[in-house]
């Protein structure tokens, strides 16, 4: 029998020793595809009455779907997070959620092959004919690329050419984003919430770039301004170009609570949180994270989303 290296499994660090940060991450994201399985499960023993509903395989496809999206951003955040929160360990995670980013999209495209009944042409001619449909291929095509290539083996092989692929992630977030907002009917609010989200995480990530302290105060509370602003944009601009609905109406709504919150004012809320936990934890200055190098030989960073 082989033995598994105890730094090989999951809930582990590096080192071997059992790592909490790891353990919980693994546990959030097969938390999705266990509830999914319960529901099918709950659904065959109940026959007709599935506990997924009239259409349990539609209804499985929006589920991973969103689960590949949700766990793509967050291993996007992961970066900003353990310098905003002076946390160095949380990067141990970011290899896990982007490899969940992928085992939900690869989950979601399956469901969409077998909803097509396995007639695998007519899944092609679909992704050839239908915009959205070829956005989500090549952003699920851009994630397969990324997993395959996200062991340490590959990191030590590819060296700087790793990076430059691995930097893909963005445009995979922003195909991935266009696709959840394309197949949405009228109401995008959900895309335009994760959208907001992504947009924070990428302009905090131009800012850390070009040399301002992200983690200081001013810089943060700017960045949650200008994001919130670009995600009521985004919202506008979509309902402007692509509906009928009458986009000044949605972006005035944002003025208004008596409905919905906006996503705009969710993600300045998230933004602004972040902001007084940084003051509370990095007291202004870089935090020891923040001082640590993107990439190292080591290899412990170089995985998905850089
Ligand atoms: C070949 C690749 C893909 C195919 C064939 C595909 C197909 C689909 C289909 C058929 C829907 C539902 C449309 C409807 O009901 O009208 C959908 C929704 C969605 N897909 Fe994909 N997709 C692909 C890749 C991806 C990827 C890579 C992601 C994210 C990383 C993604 C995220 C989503 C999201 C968030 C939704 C909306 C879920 C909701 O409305 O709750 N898809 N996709």
């Amino acid at each position: 029998m082989v033995a598994i290296r105890a730094s090989k499994l999951p809930w582990n660090d590096r080192s071997g020793r059992f790592s909490l940060t790891k353990a919980l991450s693994l546990a959030l994201t097969l938390a999705p595809a266990i509830y999914l399985g319960t529901l099918a499960v709950k659904g065959m023993i109940g026959g007709a009455s599935s506990a997924l509903g009239p259409r349990p395989i539609t209804e499985a496809i929006h589920f991973t779907g969103d689960w590949a999206i949700r766990f793509l951003v967050a291993s996007l955040a992961v970066t900003p997070l353990r310098r905003i929160l002076n946390y160095p360990k949380l990067i141990q995670i970011r290899r896990q959620l982007g490899l969940a980013s992928l085992f939900y999209a690869l989950g979601h495209f399956c469901l969409y092959v077998a909803d097509q009944k396995f007639d695998l042409m007519r899944v092609l001619s679909e992704i050839v004919l239908r915009y959205y449909l070829t956005i989500g291929f090549v952003a699920l095509a851009g994630l397969v690329s990324l997993g395959f290539t996200s062991t340490d083996a590959m990191i030590r092989r590819m060296g700087k050419a790793w990076v430059r692929l691995h930097k893909g992630v963005y445009l995979i977030g922003v195909l991935a984003a266009l696709h959840f907002f394309m197949q949405t009917k009228a109401d995008v609010y959900q895309p335009t919430l994760i959208s907001g989200l992504f947009i924070y995480l990428m302009i905090w990530r131009i800012a850390h770039a070009q040399g301002f302290n992200s983690t200081s105060l001013r810089v943060l509370l700017s960045l949650s301004v200008l994001a919130a602003a670009l995600t009521a944009i985004t919202e506008y601009a979509w309902y402007s170009l692509a509906t009928n609905i009458p986009a000044d109406r949605v972006l005035l709504a944002n003025l208004s609570f008596s409905n919905s919150i906006r996503p705009a004012w969710w993600v300045l809320s998230v933004g602004l949180v972040l902001a007084a936990i940084s003051k509370a934890r990095n007291g202004g200055k870089r935090g020891a994270a923040g001082k640590s190098r993107c990439i190292t030989k080591s290899g412990e960073r170089y995985s998905l989303a850089s």
